[in-house]
């Protein structure tokens, strides 16, 4: 089984969410929980955006000893220099370098020619080639950019000592079909691609972000970016937790797995959502509140019986305590009396059949019975005559 790299961006494109905001120790209680995830790289910010940023990078490389440690730059001397103070500390310094390439970008952003683009490119990337050991290019846009003008860049930066390449779909633009056509074209038409890995990075403005990253695997990337509970510009990016749980779910499927300890999937999520104050929607994947909660008597009766019935990853390998029976409208009597035995009532079925039956009133005038609601409907049957 072949392994993709997990380049984990919670920390500069999760931060870049509108209304985050982490301190220097938030970060640094990030990264280390980062570390235990066992992600392969960590962009731990973006260190000529604040002095505030350049000091958490800085700390986090000179701490964080288990992975490698990277920090974006723009492509000029000034970003350069100063991420190389930040990340010079690190176990395996790493420099992002990314410069936009689609006609968009260079025109109106950059107002650059394609030529300047690649000067500019191919300068940053042989000046951060004198410090860094690994300096990763992003053609920003690339999904919007001509297909020629992309392999010509790229065959520049890979000469001027890029050690990987990333393919970024920075408006979440892209399907997996064309996703994965554009790392096809790049691998068979760059002369030189063999010297770098290649990268996928996506954003989920039309909801496909981890769909184009499953795609871009199976194309030939190497690496994959993300973030935790997918956080990160306008609609996020892609949630690395899915796309770690779907490589380990549909291994019939895909041939790659990556280094995360799921387990520790649950906590990084709820730290992540903690201090950024982005809280995860209850129906989301893998780590959504509800993500492994069932309310209908059919599914809870085929859970009960066998739990692959409705259940394809296991809550325990996420990190999760366990599944839970929702008690709601749509219940049956068998997770109900299940949740009376794990109370430790032992009612007869006359008993039971009538707590069910205040418990079912119950549900057409709440939205969700509780626990409590449930405990106390069995106490009142048990001691009433
Ligand atoms: O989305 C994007 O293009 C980026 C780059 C900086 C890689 O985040
Ligand atoms: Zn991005």
């Amino acid at each position: 089984m072949a392994h993709v790299k997990v380049f984990d961006t919670t920390l500069r494109d999760g931060e870049q969410s509108a209304g985050v905001n982490l301190n220097r120790l938030e970060k640094i209680e990030i990264a280390k929980q980062l570390e235990r995830l066992g992600v392969d790289i960590m962009e731990a910010g973006f260190p000529a955006s604040s002095q505030g940023d350049f000091e958490a990078v800085k700390e986090i490389a000179d701490t964080v000893r288990g992975c490698s440690v990277t920090g974006l730059a723009r492509a000029n001397k000034k970003d350069i220099d100063m991420a190389w103070e930040a990340l010079k500390g690190g176990a395996e310094p790493r420099l992002h370098i990314f410069l936009a390439t689609s006609p968009v970008h260079m025109t109106h952003k950059l107002k650059k020619t394609p030529e300047e683009v690649v000067e500019t490119a191919v300068e940053a990337v042989s000046y951060a080639k004198e410090k860094f050991p690994y300096v990763q290019w992003s053609a920003e846009d690339a999904c919007r950019t001509d297909l020629d003008f992309l392999v010509h860049i790229v065959e520049k930066v890979i000469d001027a000592g890029a050690t990987v390449i990333n393919l970024p779909d920075t408006v979440g633009y892209t399907t997996p079909d064309e996703y994965g056509k554009l790392f096809d074209y790049v691998k068979n038409n760059v002369p030189n691609i063999h010297k770098a890995a290649l990268s996928a990075h996506c954003h989920d403005d039309l909801g496909m972000a981890v769909s184009n990253s499953l795609a871009a695997i199976e194309h030939g990337a190497t690496q994959i970016e993300g973030t935790i509970n997918g956080i990160g510009e306008r609609a996020g990016n892609a949630a690395l937790e899915e796309i770690a749980v779907a490589l380990q779910i549909r291994q019939d499927r895909f041939d790659f797995q990556t280094n995360l300890v799921l387990k520790e999937i649950k906590r990084t999520s709820d730290l992540v959502s903690k201090l950024t104050g982005m809280m995860v929607p209850g129906n989301k994947a893998v780590v959504g509140r509800n993500a492994f909660a069932h309310e209908s008597g059919i599914h809870q009766d085929g859970v009960l019986k066998e739990s692959t019935t409705y259940e394809i990853i296991t809550p325990a390998m996420v990190g999760i305590d366990s599944n839970r029976m929702v008690l709601g409208k749509h219940s049956g009597r068998h997770a109900f009396k299940q949740k009376a035995e794990s109370f430790g009532f032992e009612l007869t079925e006359e008993k039971l059949k009538e707590a069910f039956t205040s418990f079912k009133n119950l549900t057409g005038k709440k939205k969700e019975v509780t626990d409590d609601d449930v405990f106390a409907i069995l106490t009142d049957t048990q001691t009433a005559y």
